[in-house]
């Protein structure tokens, strides 16, 4: 069997890295040109990879550097793992699990306190310490039932602007949101040419539209329509499908709301990833016109520094409770904590609940309870009555969602 070594990507061997992760995802690798585009946005900073003997890129992790709203509303500096594949004849060799430890090492040595990533499977991550953070669900509301309730308010207009316009002004619209939601990541620079700009500029016909209230633009919908009309059924109209959705006020999302069940000819309109409990049917006449389609994993979190991740989150109205937490890949974290909303510190007192550093980073955010994990082992209860206190400091009123693909 071959030898391999992982190490942080070098100036110049970006190309070769991307090349081998398009082909791990079963993607094309760029063309020059398309090169050309992203190179800016794809440093070798953030990268490790591995190498075969013959110094050929076989596996790579990547992450670039973002910041994540956690429960209370403060942002916290974490990597977003957006980048990782081993090439498909080199799998199953431990090569990922070589490139996660180093990747947890260094963000550990530069004090990142969290780490997050979307995961192509679930069964991947959990054994590196993540924890399913977030789920969001799909949606199709069927338009000609979709009657908005007469008290959805009408404070804002909608309004399309170019692709040109979008590249410049979305961005900088998105980032003067607060975070409403636990789990919402402030998208950095070099996010956005491979995910908004590449989409809005292309060829496949998607629009962005922008809503304007009282205090000027407070959100975007990017979306495309899909023609679902055949011959057989021609009053079936169009599939608006939604991209990519935010607001900062709850009036700017129902405005927005508004004009995607306007748009003629379509008969449904439809998104996935969006939040779990997103009011939409709060809007209309008849609630049924909303199906669900799918409930998914979304975010995944794995906290690098415990004491500083769970001392930066709020706790909700409930007695202390003493959380022992285990975590094989940086031990520093290993050990006992008292958590409360007068502050978390570790501590030599008995332990109510012990739980492995995924099953508490899939609490973290604010989704999921003890008690449900506990059923299955995830987390050890140690005395009974600590596991509804427990709850009540974590779980939170809206359910967190992060609504950014990376
Ligand atoms: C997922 C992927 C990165 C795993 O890399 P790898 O080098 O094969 O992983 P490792 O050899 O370190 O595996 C570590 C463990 O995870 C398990 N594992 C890894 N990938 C798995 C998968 N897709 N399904 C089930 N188990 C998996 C391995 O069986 C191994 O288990 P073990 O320790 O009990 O033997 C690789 O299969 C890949 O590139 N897949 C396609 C692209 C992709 O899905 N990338 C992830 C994007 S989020």
């Amino acid at each position: 069997m071959s030898e391999f070594s992982v190490r942080a990507v070098a100036e110049g061997e970006q190309r070769a890295c991307l090349d081998l992760l398009s082909e791990s995802l079963h993607g094309k690798a760029p063309t020059d040109e398309a090169w050309a585009k992203m190179a800016p946005s794809w440093p070798a900073a953030g990268k490790f990879a591995a190498f075969d003997e013959h110094g050929t890129p076989v596996g790579i992790a990547s992450s670039i550097d973002v910041e994540l709203t956690v429960p209370g509303g403060q942002k916290l500096a974490t990597a977003a793992v957006d980048g990782v594949g081993v090439r498909a004849d080199w799998t199953r060799r431990g090569i990922l699990t070589a490139m996660m430890a180093v990747q947890l090492e260094d963000l550990a040595a530069r004090g990142v306190p969290l780490a997050a990533l979307h995961a192509s499977e679930a069964v991947i991550y959990g054994r590196f310490g993540y924890g399913a953070a977030t789920f969001c669900k799909g949606v199709s509301v069927e338009r000609p039932r979709a009657r908005l309730r007469d008290g959805v308010g009408r404070d804002g207009v909608v309004r399309f602007v170019t692709p040109a316009e979008a590249v410049e002004r979305v961005p900088a619209l998105y980032n003067r949101f607060e975070g409403t939601r636990p789990g919402f990541v402030a998208r950095p620079v070099n996010w956005w040419p491979g995910f908004f700009d590449r989409v809005v500029t292309g060829t496949d016909g998607y629009r962005v539209a922008i809503h304007s209230g009282p205090d000027g633009d407070d959100g975007f919908v990017v979306y495309q329509t899909i023609d679902a009309r055949d011959r057989q059924a021609p009053e079936r109209g169009a599939i608006l499908d939604i991209r990519d959705f935010h607001a900062a006020t709850p009036q700017a999302w129902a405005g927005l709301w508004r004009f995607l069940l306007s748009v003629d000819l379509v008969s449904a309109v439809a998104g996935r990833g969006r939040p779990l409990d997103e009011p939409i049917a709060e809007l209309l006449t008849d609630p049924r016109a909303v199906n669900t389609t799918e409930v998914i994993d979304d975010l995944w979190l794995r906290l690098i520094d415990v004491p500083a991740a769970l001392r930066a989150r709020a706790y909700g109205a409930a007695g202390p409770v003493v959380l022992e937490v285990l975590d094989q890949q940086l031990p520093d974290n290993n050990g006992r904590y008292v958590v409360g909303p007068d502050g978390v510190e570790r501590t030599t007192a008995e332990a109510d609940l012990r739980l492995d550093v995924a099953t508490l980073s899939s609490l973290y955010l604010g989704h999921g309870l003890f008690g449900d994990l506990a059923l299955s082992g995830r987390a050890e209860v140690l005395n009974e009555s600590a596991v509804a206190r427990a709850d009540a400091l974590f779980h939170t009123a809206r359910s967190p969602w992060c609504g950014t693909f990376f």
